[in-house]
C-alpha cells in the first residue's frame, strides 16, 4: 500500500538543512523531507510521553510565550505541556487579560513579546496572516497555531502522525495509496487547508466534500478532489476526516439548518460504513457531536483516532519546538 520506509540518512540533508526555516507559519511550501524530519522527530517524543518520566531537558533556560488571540483548549494546553517537558519556562499570554483589550496593536503586542526576550513565540490569532506579520517583526522563531481560515501547521502535523501510527507506517513513510476524505466546513478552515498541503505533499489521495457554500473556490488550485455527495467522497475512504461548522468565522447564512446539515453531512454509523471497511474516524475537536459527527462514531473503539490526536500534538509540539530552536541552541550540526 505504501512505498518502502527510507533511512534518516538517506533522506534528510545533514544539520540545518534538514529544516532549514526559522519559523513554521505554514505547511504549504514545504518539502517531503521537511515534514517527514518533524514527524520522525516526533516518535521520540511520542514515546516520551508513554513513560512514567516524562521530561527532557533539552529546552532549559528557554522561554517560550504562548499568545493566544482566540480561545484553545487542545492547543494551548498542549504546546504548553510541550514546552515544559522539554524544559522551558512557558508563559501563556491570554488576549482577553492583555492589552489587546486596551487597543494595543499587534505589531505592539509583537514587539513587546520581543522585547522580554522570548526563545519562541507560539501565536494564535482570527487573522490570516497575522502570524506571518508578528513572524516578520520579532527576532525569534514564531509558530502559527492557527491563524484564521489560513493555516495550523502543528495540526496538519499531528494527524499526520496519527494516521502514520494507525497504519503502522513507520519512520520515513510516504502516505501513498491512503485516501483521506475530509468532510465539513473547508472554507473556513485552517485545519483543512494545512491538512490538505501535508497529506497531499505525502503522495495521500485527498477528497474534501462540503456543501457548496462552504467549499472554497481555491479548491480549484489545491491537489484534491472536491465532492458535494458525501456518500460518494465516503466510497473507498481509509481514513474520514471531520470538520467543525465555524460559525464564529460565518456572516450570514451557510447552511440551511444543523438538522439539514447534519442529514447530509453528518458522520453517522450508516454513513461511515460506505467508506472502506475498517475506516479511521477523525476530528481535530472541539466536536458538535449530533451535528457533523455522532457519538457513537466519534467513540467508536479501534475507528475513532480522536484521541490519538491529541496525544500526538504534545509530541509534534515537543519536535517543533526543538527543532526550531536549534540554532539558537548551537545545537551540533545546525548553523
Ligand atoms: C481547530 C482550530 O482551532 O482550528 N481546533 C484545534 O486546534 N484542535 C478546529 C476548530 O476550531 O474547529
Amino acid at each position: 500500500m505504501t512505498s518502502p520506509a527510507p533511512t534518516h540518512s538517506d533522506r534528510y540533508p545533514a544539520g540545518s538543512a534538514a529544516f532549514p526555516h526559522r519559523d513554521l507559519v505554514g505547511i504549504a511550501g514545504l518539502a517531503p523531507h521537511e515534514i517527514l524530519f518533524l514527524l520522525d522527530e516526533a516518535e521520540q517524543w511520542v514515546e516520551l510521553n508513554r513513560a512514567a518520566h516524562k521530561r527532557a531537558d533539552r529546552l532549559a533556560g528557554l522561554t517560550i510565550i504562548n499568545a493566544f488571540f482566540e480561545n484553545s483548549t487542545r492547543t494551548l494546553l498542549s504546546f504548553e505541556i510541550a514546552g515544559k517537558r522539554l524544559g522551558a519556562d512557558v508563559v501563556n499570554m491570554h488576549a482577553a487579560q492583555s492589552s489587546v483589550k486596551k487597543g494595543e496593536t499587534l505589531i505592539d503586542t509583537a514587539m513587546t513579546l520581543n522585547a522580554m526576550r522570548a526563545d519562541a513565540i507560539v501565536i494564535r490569532h482570527a487573522s490570516s496572516g497575522a502570524v506571518r506579520l508578528i513572524a516578520d517583526k520579532v527576532d525569534c522563531p514564531v509558530l502559527n497555531a492557527g491563524d484564521g481560515q489560513h493555516e495550523h501547521p502543528t495540526q496538519g502535523l499531528l494527524d499526520a502522525l496519527t494516521i502514520r501510527h494507525a497504519f503502522d507506517l513507520g519512520k520515513g513513510a510516504f502516505f501513498n495509496g491512503l485516501t483521506v476524505t475530509i468532510c465539513g466546513d473547508i472554507l473556513h478552515s485552517r485545519v483543512a487547508r494545512s491538512n490538505i498541503h501535508c497529506l497531499t505533499t505525502l503522495g495521500a489521495d485527498v477528497r474534501v466534500c462540503a456543501p457548496p457554500a462552504l467549499m472554497p473556490a481555491e479548491v480549484e488550485q489545491l491537489k484534491v478532489t472536491p465532492f458535494h455527495d458525501f456518500d460518494a467522497a465516503l466510497q473507498g475512504a481509509d481514513v474520514v476526516m471531520m470538520l467543525r461548522l465555524q460559525q464564529e468565522r460565518m456572516q450570514g447564512q451557510f447552511i440551511a439548518s444543523p438538522r439539514e446539515y447534519r442529514h447530509l453531512y453528518g458522520l453517522t454509523p450508516g454513513r461511515l460504513a460506505k467508506a472502506k471497511p475498517g475506516a479511521f474516524v477523525m476530528h481535530p475537536g472541539p466536536m458538535n457531536r449530533g451535528v457533523e459527527i455522532d457519538s457513537n462514531v466519534a467513540d467508536l473503539p479501534g475507528r475513532s483516532l480522536i484521541t490519538g490526536q491529541v496525544e500526538m500534538g504534545v509530541a509534534v509540539r515537543m519536535a517543533c519546538l526543538e527543532v526550531l530552536t536549534r540554532s539558537q541552541r548551537g545545537v551540533e550540526g545546525w548553523s
